[in-house]
């Protein structure tokens, strides 16, 4: 991975990255062993797991993760391989069960964990020392991030920062009204990238733009912190009311909070403005809030709105396909067709995903060109799109030598 070191020492900073980024399989490897095998990775919203039993499964990488809610309520992750001979465990994307039963030769797990029946093990058979490995998983607000690491670093002080900010919005009791998992067909960096500018949104975003302001003032502010003073004047209100709003960004640049308003008048990501759900999830004192948006790299930005949330999830494919996730939240007891209508609800970012996906897409087509030579970042328009690339670089950077003398 020399060649890895040699491209992050000699990146032209304020630009786009060189093609490797975006198209090499090992560069890729790299990613995923430096980044998504190392990191606090956002995985589901707990409601997701109403009852014990619940579970849902994962794939990142090469490594396959169940995450499952125990008899005793605490919401548990595992590597999805059995302690037997390592048949996938549980194959479903969802369901329920009262034990993890292996398919092969029925090897039965508590929802802890522990081993309970091995058939035919013999006497000497140590049924506690063939519990299934656990993986990090917390809890936060009602977002479960799991974290593959052997030693996984802290997560207490994003949790301390994050909570005053999501628990007015009461996650916990909120129930997936929608969800959608799209491919697409660039890098996972290229679908960050687009992500973090709205300099595409006017051209790109006819029905988001109905809401949402595309101005950089309001959603992306400069890399010195400073907003505009619209932003500023909202996020006060906002605090004033109770609400923790001011623009938050870590020290390293992995995650960022903030409340930011919509368009003059808009409640909600509908076509006419209006809220979508008329029994809200959350108790925010505000109807104007906006969404409170949050970022955390490498995996999850969010949208958490007065009247309900969406919640997205990158899991990267391969160099060239990510995944996106896609979930809308809506209040646990909000009856479809009286609550709210699931057509409007999910409109507008069912037709930005899509967009979304289309000039990604075309992103990596133009880059996969020999051709293709990074181009300038604009200072204006995308400085979160500069903040996110300095961050993978810088972390891919501070790792990548450890890689190299470990391989020498
Ligand atoms: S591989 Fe799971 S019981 Fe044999
Ligand atoms: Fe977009």
């Amino acid at each position: 991975m020399n060649r890895l070191a040699d491209l992050l020492a000699t990146r032209r900073q304020g630009h786009a990255l060189e093609r490797p980024f975006y198209t090499d399989p090992d560069i890729f490897q790299a990613d995923l062993e430096t980044i998504f095998y190392r990191e606090w990775l956002f995985a589901i919203p707990a409601c997701e797991l109403p009852k014990p039993g619940s579970y849902v499964t994962h794939k990142v990488g090469d490594y396959r993760v169940v995450i499952v809610r125990g008899s005793d309520g605490e919401i548990r992750a595992f590597h999805n391989t059995c302690r037997h001979r390592g048949s996938v465990l549980c194959k479903a994307a969802k369901g329920n069960a009262p034990k993890l039963v292996c398919p092969y030769h029925q090897w039965t797990y508590e929802l802890d964990g522990s081993l309970l029946w091995a058939r035919d093990m013999g006497a000497d058979f140590d049924a506690k020392a063939h519990g299934l490995k656990p993986v990090a998983c917390r809890d936060l607000c009602g977002l479960v991030y799991i974290c593959l690491a052997e030693n996984p670093p802290d997560f207490n002080a994003f949790a301390e920062v994050a909570r005053p900010y999501l628990a007015p919005h009461d996650l916990a009791n909120a129930k997936v009204a929608h969800e959608s998992s799209i491919i697409e067909n660039g890098n996972w960096k290229l679908v960050w990238e687009n992500n973090r500018e709205c300099y595409h949104c006017g051209g790109n975003h006819p029905s988001l733009c109905i809401t949402y302001d595309d101005d950089p003032g309001i959603t992306g502010i400069g890399l010195d912190g400073v907003s505009s003073g619209r932003l500023e004047a909202h996020v006060n209100r906002c605090e004033a009311m109770g609400l923790r709003s001011r623009f938050h960004l870590s020290d390293d640049g992995q995650y960022r909070l903030v409340r930011m308003p919509l368009k003059p008048g808009a409640r909600s990501y509908t076509l006419d403005g209006k809220v979508a759900a008329t029994r809200p999830l959350g108790r925010l004192p505000l109807p104007d809030a906006g969404p409170l948006m949050k970022f955390h790299y490498p995996t999850t930005w969010n949208h958490f709105l007065p009247d309900h949330s969406v919640v997205f999830r990158v899991t990267p494919i391969s160099a060239t396909e990510t995944e996106v996730t896609t979930k809308w939240l809506v209040h646990k007891d909000a009856v479809e067709g009286r609550d709210y209508d699931l057509k409007r609800l999910t409109e507008v970012w069912i037709a930005t995903n899509d967009e979304d996906r289309r000039v990604v897409e075309d992103n990596q087509q133009g880059v996969n060109s020999p051709a293709y030579a990074p181009g300038p970042y604009s200072q204006i328009q995308e400085s979160g799109v500069i903040q996110f690339v300095d961050w993978y670089c810088d972390t891919m950077a501070a790792r990548t030598p450890a890689l190299s003398v470990a391989a020498e």
